[in-house]
């Protein structure tokens, strides 16, 4: 499986598959913390491994709780899961807390990895009764390949094909009872078919800043960092609603913290040390600011087109879609018309400069007119 240990887009879990923690419910007490300057296994053990460690999304917390109790209660594998959302909000984390709960292995892919059939039929024919596979990016997966997917997901079921023209011949192998867990940052790209065999279907949403300060707080603890409430809540309030940043952000700010000052984390320190790294208070990055600046300085404040807009700020038009944009637009930064992408009077505000009349809130719908 050499190419799929090049692939693996999770080198800390490993190539092999990731076997349950001896307890399924008692938390890691890392209080002690993990060795400290290695940020692959900072990243590794602050990932949350239960759903009690979970923090937030408490509905889609509940559906999961609900559903992976029955079916332990009826002894059988969970059904399949798909994940959806911006990166960074605990779709991977979660893949892994559904192997842990069930107490089964994980089985790691992804999309842009499974190039022919073959290769999921390889995957495939390995698991174990209940396991989960992890099938990240999804929405990558090319047809040929879902179209093995549909059958196992089903019926559990494996078609192979032997051979080539009319000496061709079909047979068909009996998979284990398999939960497939799919990861997507867009759904819109996942086909109907694959979307309707998935038993649940959850979005993820950007965290509350309540919750991410729970996070914040946790990752503190397990990594032995010194931080009081205010300052938790400075480093949560400029997290663009997102785990994976927040942690990131502490990471940096111990750093200030402990190389300027005497390690402990307050606001003040939290404020100083975002600023070092360019985070401002909405917690827009360098990028975010120039996707803004471009936006309002070069066009006008718009409308002006993905792909320009992109070239502009010097980004694949992808990751100006997929990552930068979701949290500009959830800020009211910014709006996507018909003709293009727009700066509102709030983005104009934030980069200190003043709005035309066109941006002001009421002005004619900018997709309309000039
Ligand atoms: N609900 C949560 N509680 C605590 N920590 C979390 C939570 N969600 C995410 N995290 C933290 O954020 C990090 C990123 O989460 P994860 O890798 O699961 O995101 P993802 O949705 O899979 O992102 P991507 O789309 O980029 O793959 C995790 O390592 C974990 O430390
Ligand atoms: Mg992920």
């Amino acid at each position: 499986m050499a190419r799929e240990e090049l692939l693996d887009p999770f080198p800390q879990d490993g190539d092999e598959d990731v076997a349950p923690p001896a307890s399924p419910t008692g938390g890691p007490d890392r209080t002690g913390g993990p060795p400290e300057d290695s940020a692959v296994d900072a990243v590794a053990t602050l990932r949350p491994r239960t759903l009690a460690e979970f923090v937030g999304q408490t509905e889609l917390k509940r559906r999961l709780s609900v559903i992976l109790e029955a079916a332990r209660r009826r002894g059988q594998a969970a059904d399949h899961f798909l994940f959806a959302g911006p990166p960074g909000l605990g779709k991977t984390s979660l893949a892994g807390i559904v192997a842990t709960e069930m107490g089964v292995t994980m089985h790691v892919t992804s999309g842009p990895a499974l190039e022919r059939p073959g290769d999921l039929a390889a995957i495939l024919t390995k698991l174990g009764d209940g396991d989960v596979l992890f099938i990240d990016e999804i929405h990558r997966l090319s047809r040929s390949i879902e179209e093995v997917l549909y059958p196992a997901m089903e019926d559990f079921q494996l078609d192979i094909v032997l051979g080539k023209g009319p000496a061709a011949r079909s047979i068909r192998l009996d998979l284990p009872r398999f939960c497939l867990v799919g990861a997507t940052t867009r759904t819109g790209l996942i086909t109907g078919p694959l979307r309707d065999r998935f038993g649940l279907v959850a979005r993820l949403d950007y965290y509350e800043p309540e919750d991410l300060c729970s996070i914040v707080v946790r990752a503190a603890a397990i990594l032995g960092a010194d931080i009081d409430e205010a300052g938790a809540e400075e480093i949560a309030g400029r997290s663009r609603g997102t785990p994976r940043i927040a942690n990131r952000l502490l990471r940096r700010v111990r750093d200030v913290a402990e190389v300027e000052g005497d390690g402990r984390i307050d606001a003040s320190t939290a404020r100083h040390g975002l600023e070092m790294f360019g985070i401002d208070a909405l917690g827009l990055d360098k990028v975010d600011r120039s996707i803004l600046a471009s936006l309002c300085g070069r066009f006008g404040g718009g409308p002006v087109g993905l792909s320009t807009l992109a070239i502009a700020v010097a980004e694949p038009s992808e990751t100006v879609e997929d990552v930068y944009e979701p949290y500009l637009i959830q800020q009211g930064l910014l709006i996507r018309t018909p003709r293009g992408r727009v700066a509102t009077a709030a983005a104009w505000q934030h980069l200190g400069m003043v709005p035309p009349p066109s941006a002001m809130p009421g002005a004619a719908d900018p997709s309309l007119f000039d």
